[in-house]
């Protein structure tokens, strides 16, 4: 759904080392949105931690909501260490990411992200879905690549489950990276994005869906990516680990 208020996304990927760490961290945060809100600045976060931190975090959250980074399984069953949407969404966590490059060069096949998708859509999940080219070519054949992946993905999903699916375009050489994609090149995607979601769903449902931006951001560039980059938010990865850049994007991202 087109926002009203800018959806920024952390991911801690593998950090920080311990829980302790962690619980400062988010007490720390929602001290400085407590400060925020003083000044009229209603700043709200998500934060895609370790799953073995989630549960544990919550209880300290006001002005966020704690996810996982996936969600490794999709039927209960005698399988070891598998955990099914439904079980993330019994415990308090309200959004997981899907799809991330990182796990998806562990081998998960579209197949099963399919699945994951619309398990964690039915579990209500607010579920952000990664896609991104590995390296872009002149004639934009990365555009069709992309196009393809969502239609793979997203071909048998309920259209009704669709408010709760956001689109992170995370260019995989942005991630990691000194800098990240332009905004002109964001915007492209963006668009070419939101055309091919309303000739696979039509454009009322393709309407509900959120489309975020992540792959290098930082607190120099994370506006421009909502002003000029035509994205309803932001997924974060170093720029969300460290509390000043992450308190400072917030703020920038909320004011007016
Ligand atoms: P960086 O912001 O560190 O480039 O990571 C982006 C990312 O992978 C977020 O999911």
């Amino acid at each position: 759904m087109k926002r009203t208020k800018p959806l920024i996304v952390g991911n801690w990927k593998t950090t920080p080392a311990n829980l302790k760490e962690a619980i400062n961290f988010v007490k720390s945060l929602e001290k400085k949105l407590t400060a925020l809100k003083k000044k009229s600045i209603n700043a709200y976060y998500f934060l895609a931690v370790p799953d073995i931190f989630a549960t544990s975090l919550i209880p300290f959250t006001k002005y966020g909501e704690i996810g996982t980074q996936n969600i490794n399984g999709t039927t209960l069953g005698q399988e070891t260490g598998i955990t099914t949407p439904s079980m993330v969404a019994s415990t308090g966590i309200t959004f997981t990411i899907l799809g991330h490059s990182e796990v998806r060069a562990r081998g998960e096949d579209l197949h099963t992200l399919s699945q994951k998708v619309t398990l964690s859509l039915k579990a209500k999940l607010l579920t952000v879905l990664c896609v991104g080219e590995s390296e872009r070519d002149k004639e934009g054949n990365y555009l069709h690549e992309l196009e393809n992946d969502l239609k793979e993905i997203l071909a048998n999903v309920d259209r009704a489950l669709f408010s709760n699916l956001v689109i992170a375009y995370e260019p995989i050489w942005a991630i990691g990276a000194p800098v990240p994609a332009t905004t002109e090149e964001c915007f492209e995607v963006v668009i070419s994005l939101r055309r091919a979601l309303a000739t696979l769903v039509g454009i009322e449902h393709a309407k509900k869906v959120s489309i975020i931006y992540g792959g290098a951001v930082t607190e120099d560039t994370a506006k421009s990516f909502l002003i000029d980059g035509g994205v309803d938010g932001l997924l974060l990865g170093r720029a969300s680990q460290e509390l000043k850049t992450f308190t400072t994007i917030l703020e920038s991202c909320f004011k007016n």
